[in-house]
């Protein structure tokens, strides 16, 4: 049975990727992934605040205070509070890669063009298979439009790319107002593929403390259908990768990404439950189901349930949430 699947250009053993996240700040830890079955893992991100942060201490420009920065950095993490440097990301990747055989994918955060961008390079030069950029962005500012913002991402995308060889994923949120339109310019500028979605970590109200909380909760299934959709749509409209984030938490979950479309999965909140093991039991239960139904190559899966497969495209459409409402009776 073959599990392999192409994801940016990179032939991967099997479908399932351990997402961005501190696992391989751990080299051991990273190493457990593999024997479990990853196959491929994604670093956790850098972030252009961090990069710029660094970029001006190193230049002795600016004087690191919130007053002399655009943003009112003193909202953001305290420069040695990131979980690794540049430096030491750029070293921890290159003793991952001498480490494993599997692709090891790096990742930046970031949505706005800068110097910061060219830090790809780096990350490619250290052994990168591919570079994953995570687009994360809260449109907070009144004057500034969703068409401004995307045009500034499209630009960042374009700025990693032109920096690198290695093949770009990007990782996107839900909250566009035409996702399957912006992949398409996300394509133009040059991505190799998209990662569908980000979460976001909505803050909670303390009640007591009259604060508001930062939580950080971990996904569950119900997350996935989110994913399905926008898979399922975009898949017959895309020729780039596509990867499923969020709420991949059993087999089915893997197989219900495949069959919306997309050519991987990255694992995070299951495995962080699990340990690494549950990666093998993933891949056990994937090779079960294929056997039972007579599947030989999981390229057979990809997009069999997609917008322009399935047997009602309607119900990924409008005509389904009409149905949805319309079938409850009190
Ligand atoms: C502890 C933790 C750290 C994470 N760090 C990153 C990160 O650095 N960069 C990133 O793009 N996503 C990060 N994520 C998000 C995950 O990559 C993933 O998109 C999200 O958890 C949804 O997948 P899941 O449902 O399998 O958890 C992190 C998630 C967790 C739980």
């Amino acid at each position: 049975m073959n599990l392999a699947t192409p994801y940016l250009g990179l032939q991967l053993a099997n479908p399932i990727v351990v997402g961005a996240s501190p696992f391989c700040d751990n080299a051991a830890v990273a190493r457990q992934l593999q024997d479990a079955g990853a196959s491929a893992l994604v670093m956790h991100s850098l972030f252009e605040e961090q990069i710029e942060a660094e970029q001006h201490a190193l230049a002795r420009h600016v004087e690191f205070s919130a007053e002399s920065s655009a943003e009112a950095t003193s909202y953001f993490p305290d420069y040695a509070e990131y979980q690794l440097s540049p430096d030491n990301y750029a070293r921890q990747l290159g003793r991952l890669k001498a480490d494993l055989t599997i692709p090891v994918i790096a990742s930046l955060n970031g949505s706005r063009p800068g110097g910061w961008t060219e830090h790809a390079r780096r990350l490619e030069s250290a052994g990168a298979d591919a570079l994953e950029l995570n687009l994360y962005q809260l449109a907070t500012d009144r004057l500034l439009g969703g068409q401004e913002i995307e045009e500034r991402m499209r630009e960042t995308v374009a700025a990693v790319v032109r920096s690198v060889r290695i093949p770009v994923a990007v990782k996107l949120s839900p909250f566009h107002a035409a996702p399957a339109n912006f992949v398409a310019r996300l394509e133009g500028a040059g991505a190799a593929g998209v990662v569908l979605f980000n979460r976001f970590y909505q803050p909670d109200f303390n009640l007591e403390e009259l604060e508001v909380q930062p939580t950080l909760k971990l996904s569950d299934s119900s997350e996935l259908l989110l994913r399905l959709r926008w898979l399922a749509i975009i898949s017959p409209q895309t020729r780039g990768s596509l990867a499923a984030s969020g709420g991949i938490h059993a087999v089915e979950d893997v197989i219900k990404a495949l069959l919306a479309g997309a050519h991987c999965t990255q694992v995070v909140s299951v495995v962080l439950r699990h340990g690494p093991r549950v990666i093998s039991s993933l891949l056990g239960g994937l090779r079960r189901w294929m056997e039972e139904r007579g599947y030989e190559d999981v390229g057979q899966l990809r997009g069999a349930l997609n917008l322009s497969r399935c047997p009602d495209p309607a119900a990924h459409e409008r005509a389904n949430y009409i149905r949805i409402l319309q079938s409850w009776r009190v």
